[in-house]
């Protein structure tokens, strides 16, 4: 395990998980600093399915696991940042449909994009919906993910605020059953 002095000092807490092409994460397996140039393969194909154990991630503590070789969000958040997300109307959203695997005909409203009785958890893909970049948690005008590719920032829902980037990020098809989430092999990139 090991961290970064990037990291220290800062309530931001990214661990990044790589996992096989099956498994079940761990969270406190590795810590490594988000990496902001990742580049994933688009050879990496394998048709897998993985848990997450949510309950393992401390409020206001975001990890990044790998799976199918994209990053893929997953963010504990605070009452703060949920208030943030659903004391926004929809006509301030450049994209207005949640972009969920699970029902690709709901509207973007924070409840349809969150997890958990209160909406304490999102998981998404961390895939600039622009052009492919990583972006950065925490940062940007709306406190949620800021690409800085070419400046797109997204809210603490993962919905597009500001930028070029057309889309929300997107969530894939997943299971969640109050404690551990389970990405399924749908999500085509
Ligand atoms: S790739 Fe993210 S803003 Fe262009």
């Amino acid at each position: 395990m090991s961290t970064t002095t990037q990291d220290e000092g800062s309530r931001r807490d990214f661990l990044y998980v790589a996992t096989g092409a099956v498994g079940a994460v761990t969270v406190g397996a590795a810590v490594w600093p988000l990496i902001d140039q990742m580049n994933p393969s688009a050879s990496v194909l394998a048709l897998a399915t993985i848990d997450i154990d949510l309950t393992q991630l401390e409020q206001g503590q975001q990890i990044t696991v790998k799976w199918r070789g994209k990053p893929v969000f997953v963010r504990y958040r605070t009452p703060a940042e949920i208030e943030a997300a659903r004391n926004t109307p929809l006509s301030a959203l450049p994209d207005r449909n949640a972009r969920t695997g699970n029902n690709p005909s709901a509207d973007a409203s924070d409840e349809n994009r969150a997890l958990g009785e209160n909406g304490e958890y999102v998981v998404m893909m961390g895939v600039c919906t622009h052009l492919g970049c990583v972006p950065l948690g925490e940062q940007g005008d709306f406190g949620g993910w800021f690409c800085p590719c070419h400046g797109s920032h997204y809210d603490t829902s993962g919905r597009i605020r500001k930028g070029p980037a057309p889309e929300n990020l997107p969530i894939p098809e997943l299971a969640f059953d109050g404690s551990t989430v389970t990405l399924l092999e749908q999500y085509k990139a």
